[in-house]
């Protein structure tokens, strides 16, 4: 399907696939998952989520990101173990270590991996599956365990799977709080 914003057409794959959330739906319903079904992801539900990671913006368009799938159970174990041991890793259909090139993006390379792993997340929550960033790792393992060059930076790892548990919503502050109106500290006086 192809949508028309200003004079561009994009094509839309989304859109034509059903029981998928719509993207404030996805938003409001995501949690941080720290329970899996080891149940695998079909490849082109896990294509699907890849592709709001590669679509996503960075500086200058300069994408200083690369992303490393881990779905071989061993290699989960390990990685289970350069993450403090956070056993939910290993159950997770797929771990993602998201990784940022310096010589692509000086200023940017670890910001817009994180962008990019975002949009999975919230992917994955309109496809039904759950994450959770993790960034409580040892970096240097990581990269041994992943073959990734000294260079890079490991900048968060994400597992994705089926949600083996239904959390409640964590607690935000309200958006007075957060948003201030035309300068700092005048609160925004919400609806
Ligand atoms: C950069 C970052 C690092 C995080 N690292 C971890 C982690 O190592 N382990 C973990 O269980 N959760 C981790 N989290 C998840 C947060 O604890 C979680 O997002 C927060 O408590 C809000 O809960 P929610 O995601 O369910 O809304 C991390 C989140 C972010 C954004």
């Amino acid at each position: 399907m192809y949508v028309k914003a200003n004079k561009f057409q994009c094509k839309v794959h989304f859109t034509e696939e059903k029981n998928i959330l719509d993207v404030f739906e996805a938003i409001k319903t995501r949690r941080s998952i720290r329970k899996y079904l080891q149940e695998p992801i079909p490849d082109d539900k896990l294509e699907m989520i890849f592709e709001a990671a590669r679509l996503a913006p960075s500086a200058g368009n300069h994408q200083p990101w690369r992303f490393v799938v881990v779905q071989d159970a061993n290699r989960k174990k390990a990685l289970t173990a350069a993450a403090n041991s956070q056993t939910f890793l290993s159950d997770a259909a797929a771990v993602v270590a998201a990784v940022g090139d310096p010589e692509a993006s000086a200023r940017w390379h670890e910001k817009d991996p994180m962008i990019a792993l975002e949009h999975m997340a919230l992917a994955a929550a309109a496809l039904g599956y759950g994450t959770c960033w993790i960034g409580a790792f040892d970096e240097d393992a990581v990269k041994r365990l992943l073959k990734i060059p000294a260079r890079m930076r490991v900048v968060a790892l994400m597992p994705i799977g089926l949600s083996n548990e239904a959390p409640d919503p964590r607690p935000r502050k309200e958006l007075s709080e957060i948003f201030f109106k035309e300068e700092w500290q005048t609160p925004w006086r919400a609806l």
